[in-house]
């Protein structure tokens, strides 16, 4: 169930511009927290560009989802300097914890995985963030408890 007139208030807020475009999503994240694919139309719409364009960036920014997270999201660093520290290990270990591969949410709606490139914490890999909180030098005993928290 899409609330419109919620994304209504939002669009209101914004000049109908395509500059208003990122601002515009950052607010549809904080009130739905994703992208509803029925936003998409009525926001290409407002700032006068395609839906393709909106999807476009949608797609490109990964703090833009197109469906709805867990109640928890662990995001794990899938970059270079974090896989040289261990980090493929860390992943199937999250994911047979989670109990759902990276990318996807727990059936039980309690926890996301997903992947990120780069952190910036390189100096600290490997790195996560769990719900905004970052974490380095993440070991597997560390992720247990995390994840073990978040599934209690
Ligand atoms: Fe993982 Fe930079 S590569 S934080």
């Amino acid at each position: 169930s899409f609330d419109e007139a919620a994304l209504g208030r939002i669009l209101a807020r914004h000049p109908a511009r395509q500059a208003a475009l990122l601002p515009i999503l950052h607010d549809v994240v904080a009130t739905f927290r994703y992208v509803p694919a029925e936003a998409v139309p009525l926001i290409a719409t407002h700032i006068n560009c395609t839906r393709a364009e909106v999807h476009g960036v949608v797609t490109f920014y990964e703090d833009f989802r197109e469906r709805p997270p867990g109640r928890h999201v662990l995001r794990l660093c899938r970059a270079e300097a974090c896989q040289a520290m261990g980090g493929d290990a860390l992943a199937l270990q999250a994911e047979r914890l989670a109990g759902c591969p990276l990318g996807e949410t727990r059936a039980d709606g309690k926890l996301s995985l997903e992947a990120v490139f780069c952190l910036g914490l390189c100096a600290v890999a490997p790195s996560a963030m769990l719900d905004g909180k970052l974490y380095g030098r993440l070991d597997p005993a560390t992720l247990k408890l995390m994840i073990g928290e978040v599934l209690t």
